[in-house]
């Protein structure tokens, strides 16, 4: 079952959104909404949508149609800038930063604009904000300050660009797989933080993430994307593992039924196209 309408609780929330790629329709009709508090786990098929719809949400693309409510009032972001004056942070999947810049600026990247006193830091204290800010954060087994961010593993620059979206001080946080390029004891620590963000914050955080036993660790609900909708609403505490990971299965299941009747459908086809040929042979 999927919400229809805005709810009194909710912080953002869209109603019969589309967009299309050129040809490609990359979202059919979503109707998706993030209580205020909550930790929102979006999960989906490669392709299905999941980046596509955080993007909309952070301004980033614009839907082809539908509504997007911010505390219940129809809101059009037309850029990222604008979302982000609303409140809205993003962690994009393919990481923002910038190489060739170190970490503290990376930290630091583009605040000046509406962060007046920033504008006046010097490289030393913008070195010494961005460490006391990670380690605030609990982002550990990070390099000095001063490090390229080139340099560093996938996990770190995840964090980096957490820590990033982190220091505007969300109200609403959108998480594209920032664990994807992690080991375990990177992950336990962004997983921590994000559950004490929702707890001694309030952030309300949409979290997409592949590895459903981790998105089960810390989201109070959970939706599957597919086919362009919202196909599964469900608390956390009213489903499990067993039953997302069978729905996830039975899909892949379908795609590999339709396959097979592909390949059937093509062998016959070649065949018959075999047998054409032998019998002009023969003749
Ligand atoms: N900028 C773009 N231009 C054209 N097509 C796009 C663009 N971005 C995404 N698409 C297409 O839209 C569909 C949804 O892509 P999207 O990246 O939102 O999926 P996803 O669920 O995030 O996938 P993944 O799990 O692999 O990250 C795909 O068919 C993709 O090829
Ligand atoms: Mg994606």
């Amino acid at each position: 079952m999927t919400a229809d309408m805005t709810g009194p609780t909710d912080v953002l929330s869209v109603d019969h959104v589309q967009k299309r790629y050129g040809a490609v329709l990359a979202l059919r009709d979503v109707n998706l909404h993030l209580k205020d508090g909550e930790i929102l786990g979006l999960i989906g098929d490669n392709g299905s949508g999941k980046t596509t719809m955080l993007k909309i949400l952070s301004g980033f693309h614009q839907a082809t149609s539908g509504q997007m409510k911010l505390h219940g009032e129809p809101v059009v972001f037309r850029s990222v800038s604008a979302a982000r004056h609303a409140g809205i942070e993003i962690v994009y999947q393919d990481l923002a930063l910038v190489n060739g810049l170190s970490i503290a600026e990376n930290v630091f990247l583009g605040r000046e604009r509406y962060s007046g006193p920033l504008r006046t830091l010097t490289h030393r204290r913008m070195r010494k904000e961005a460490d006391e800010f990670l380690a605030r954060l609990g982002l550990a087994n990070l390099p000095g300050m001063t490090e390229d961010v080139a340099n560093l593993s996938g996990g770190q620059r995840q964090a980096i660009a957490l820590a990033r979206a982190l220091y505007s001080q969300p109200k609403i946080l959108l998480l594209d797989e920032p664990t994807a390029a992690m080991g375990p004891r990177e992950t336990a620590q962004i997983l921590d933080l994000v559950r004490r963000l929702r707890d001694e914050q309030h952030v309300s955080i949409l979290f997409v993430n592949h590895n459903y036993a981790q998105l089960l660790e810390v989201a109070d609900r959970v939706n599957l994307l597919r086919n362009g909708r919202i196909h599964f609403d469900k608390e956390v505490k009213d489903t499990s593992l067993e039953e997302i990971t069978e729905l996830v299965i039975s899909e892949v299941r379908r795609a590999l039924a339709r396959q097979t009747g592909l390949q059937v459908e093509g062998a016959q086809s070649t065949s018959l196209s075999g047998a054409t040929a032998l019998a002009q042979e023969v003749e």
